[in-house]
């Protein structure tokens, strides 16, 4: 195995039962409390995984309980208005992963009888998940020995290993570290570690319960820096395409608005042709209808 620099990832999985151990006592200790982690309910997990994909954890935590009380199971929600979804999703942005639940929805009662599937091609198959979000349901509802690799865990692993990681190297070594008791909280503390310890700026590694397997210690230049699932910074949000979306989409949960107030609406009523583009992307994927001169939120698909 190509072995870049500090621990080599083989060496690194000769020390998996260390690490589980003691990333798990850790855990016990200080993981957090959170509202998806007191289920195994797969929808409820899947919710929870959808939202967390773009939206911080403080965020979700409000809305993911509220969500479950509207829709508790997929066949609530696929037997709602889209418009509704959208409308109860302002807020958490990103309105087109609403949009694919919904649809994830619909397949799960019209494929899996309101069940959501529990195999990787299976969950791939449905709408807005990903690699990342079938692997999460697979773990966190299903409590199979996998691994998850989000931002953070890409992160501690190219630490760990000390170099940066491709993404199939990352979720290779991700698969070999599990914990074989206790997949489920071992991917927790993953989390956990990389919110509360493993931080991208000022990392505490003076408070780690691994650092003595942790191939870079604060010392020297990040390899999380270039690795996989290591966000790039986030584009400027003010003056952005989906700030303005972002306005349009707030103004039609209150109602409809007539197309010719869209570019007002976005804050861009000296910019016809990028207002009407994305007018037209956000009909295109289904967010936005047009009748008779006006908008409203959904599509006409219902
Ligand atoms: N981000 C994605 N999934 C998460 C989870 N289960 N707990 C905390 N943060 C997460």
């Amino acid at each position: 195995m190509a072995k870049t620099s500090g621990k080599s990832r083989v060496s690194l999985v000769a020390e998996r039962e260390v690490l589980n151990r003691t990333l798990l006592n850790w855990a016990a200790v200080f993981s957090r409390d959170l509202p998806w982690r007191t289920t195994r309910d797969p929808w409820s997990v899947l919710v929870s995984e959808v939202m967390l994909q773009q939206t911080q954890v403080s965020r979700v935590q409000p809305k993911y309980l509220e969500f479950l009380n509207l829709w508790p199971t997929p066949e609530h929600l696929a037997d709602s208005e889209l418009s509704d979804l959208l409308v109860f999703w302002v807020g958490l942005g990103y309105p087109r992963r609403a949009r694919n639940l919904h649809r994830a929805a619909r397949q799960i009662r019209d494929l899996h009888s309101g069940t959501v599937p529990s195999t990787f091609s299976d969950l791939m198959e449905l709408p807005g998940v990903g690699p990342y979000t079938a692997r999460a349901v697979m773990v966190f509802a299903f409590e199979m020995k996998v691994g998850v690799v989000d931002t953070n865990v890409g992160r501690l692993l190219a630490r760990w290993s000390g170099g940066a990681l491709q993404p199939r190297t990352a979720q290779q070594l991700a698969d070999a570290l599990v914990s074989p008791d206790d997949p489920w909280l071992w991917n927790q503390a993953l989390f956990d570690l990389g919110a509360l310890v493993c931080t991208r700026k000022n990392p505490k590694c003076f408070q780690c319960p691994v650092a003595s397997c942790c191939s870079w210690s604060g010392a020297g230049s990040d390899p999380a820096s270039d690795s996989a699932g290591v966000t790039k910074k986030q584009s400027k949000f003010q003056g952005s395409d989906r700030q303005a979306r972002g306005k349009l989409i707030q103004r039609l949960a209150v109602g409809p608005v007539a197309l010719v107030e869209a570019s007002a609406v976005m804050g861009l009523p000296d910019e016809a042709n990028r207002s009407d583009r994305l007018v037209q992307d956000l009909y295109s994927e289904g967010l936005i209808t047009i009748q008779d001169g006006f908008l409203l939120l959904g599509d006409s698909l219902q």
